[in-house]
């Protein structure tokens, strides 16, 4: 890391490793009234030229990518079933803070027919594993904390990286996977699964082929309330991580499954980029009563009582260099359907995708369903129409994690270029520091770093035809 180039202003920390993930015990964690680490305050310098462009970067050709798998919960379980459908595929490393995880993830790889992989344990095993020799790719679905620690241990030591959201939680990280990656030449790819979704492809190439006019608007969210079934579930995230999250900070904590299909409609960083930002939360309705309650009936969550919880509801609008507007939203914790809006808003046309049902407008009236149905047998880019259907038999999220999952091995073995690049990932993740930022300070304007120090203004949006790849069957495996 630059720190010549870079003032933090740090070492205001009252009682901030009570909230790193382990946390050494809950009196530290009682506490901690305030975080104030390197979260709450940055000053933004300048970044100087970039060193190399991986905008694009076509790194050389894997023909059988070898994936270390780092994170063994609930989305890594789900990864390892996954990756393992793919050809040209071997999942040779798996790591977990706590053994029993990765048991049981090698009991998935023989379900699946697959070899036994290496395995590594521990807080610290991580390194191990991006030490070894025989990775190419390092997978990381863990707690928020350790994507950029893993990722820049990856590429440091020679391996492609890709994590799950948000990639960093600062701009410090944020700047760091920049660097790294374009001094080691590795790939960073954020696994933003939502930029894969039906949907979401299918307005994409709708706006590339011009049929949105030039965009003007447009909104995503991320309102899913975990509260009962996930945060305040002693058997859902591992050492209650995600509850912990959502302590001591307030903005919008998870920004780039709204964001990161939005970005890839506008260009962003490719053609146009994200000027600034302004964010305002409400107060926290329901986390606190909630911890009340449940300690109340086990004391188990007596320690997360009395503690300052996000504001429930995050509104964040963002401007771009070009003139068009952004509003996002997040918020876990409060009664309602699930949605990430996805809105569209361009000269010619509108999409919506929630409140279902999906929509789309070329006037005054959304368009029937028929002619719906028309458009996607039109507009479905030759991803869906090449992989869509294997993907929704095989699952996740409906089947877009598939075809992330599918499109980034066939990149790697390929040597094409990743849809989603570094730039992408720090720049969607930049959301949680800087809607933070914000908050804090009365909503003020915060500008959004320009990650590719210029490059937006002539890299291209990444290529939606599968020219040079499509190369990589999946397997089909008769469960036992
Ligand atoms: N893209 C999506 O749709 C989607 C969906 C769910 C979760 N996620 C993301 O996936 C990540 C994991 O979420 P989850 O729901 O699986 O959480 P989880 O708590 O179920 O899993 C996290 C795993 O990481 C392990 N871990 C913790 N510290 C570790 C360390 N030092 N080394 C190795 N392993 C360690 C934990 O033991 C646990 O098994 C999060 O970043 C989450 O935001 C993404």
């Amino acid at each position: 890391m630059s720190t010549n180039r870079r003032k933090f202003l740090r070492n205001l920390t009252i009682g901030a490793g009570a909230f790193s993930m382990s946390l050494p015990s809950f009196a530290n964690f009682r506490q901690a009234k305030v975080k104030k680490n390197e979260e709450d305050q940055f000053e933004s310098i300048d970044h100087g030229e970039q060193q190399f462009n991986m905008c694009g970067y076509a790194a050389p050709k894997i023909e059988t990518v070898r994936i270390g798998i780092v994170g063994l919960g609930m989305r890594g379980s789900g990864a390892v079933e996954r990756l393992s459908y793919i050809d040209g595929v071997e999942i040779v490393a798996l790591c977990d803070k706590y053994p029993d995880r990765v048991t049981r993830a090698q009991k998935t790889l023989e379900k699946m027919q697959r070899p036994k992989a290496k395995e590594f344990s521990g807080e610290e095993g991580y390194k191990a594993l991006c030490e070894s020799n025989d990775i190419d790719l390092v997978y990381t679905p863990t707690p928020w904390e350790l994507h950029t620690p893993v990722a820049l241990c990856a590429m440091n030591n020679g391996k492609h990286a890709a994590t799950e959201v948000n990639a960093g939680k600062t701009i410090d990280q944020c700047w760091e996977l920049v660097e790294t990656s374009e001094r080691t030449k590795k790939h960073m790819m954020m696994l933003e699964n939502c930029c894969y979704d039906f949907f979401e492809l299918l307005t994409l190439n709708m706006v590339r082929n011009g049929l949105f006019g030039e965009l003007i608007h447009a909104e995503g969210a991320y309102l899913h309330d975990l509260s009962r079934e996930y945060l305040f579930n002693k058997n859902a995230y591992a050492d209650m991580w995600r509850l912990k999250e959502n302590i001591g900070k307030n903005g919008n904590l998870y920004p780039t499954h709204g964001l990161g299909p939005i970005a890839q409609c506008m260009n962003i960083n490719r053609g146009d980029k994200l000027d600034y930002l302004v964010s305002m939360s409400s107060a926290d309705f329901t986390l606190g009563d909630l911890a009340k309650e449940m300690a109340g009936k086990d004391d188990f969550f007596k320690p997360y009582t009395d503690m300052p919880y996000r504001g429930n509801t995050n509104t964040t609008s963002i401007r771009t260099h070009k003139g068009k507007t952004i509003m996002l939203q997040h918020d876990v914790s409060t009664t309602r359907p699930y949605s990430r809006i996805h809105l569209v808003s361009g000269t010619k046309a509108i999409c919506q995708k929630y409140p279902g049902p999906e929509r789309i407008a070329f006037g005054h009236e959304w368009i029937k369903q028929e002619e719906l149905k028309d458009l996607y047998a039109k507009y479905s880019p030759p991803i869906v129409k090449h992989i869509g259907d294997i993907a929704k038999n095989i699952g996740g999220h409906g089947g877009m994690d598939f075809i992330m999952d599918w499109r980034l091995i066939d990149c790697l073995r390929n040597g094409l270029p990743l849809d989603q690049d570094v730039y992408d990932a720090a720049t969607w993740s930049s959301i949680f520091h800087l809607s933070q930022l914000s908050v804090k300070d009365k909503s003020k304007p915060v500008d959004v770093p320009d990650f590719t120090r210029g490059a937006w203004k002539t890299n291209k949006p990444h290529d939606m035809t599968l020219n040079g790849g499509a190369t990589t069957g999946v397997r089909k495996v008769k469960k036992s």
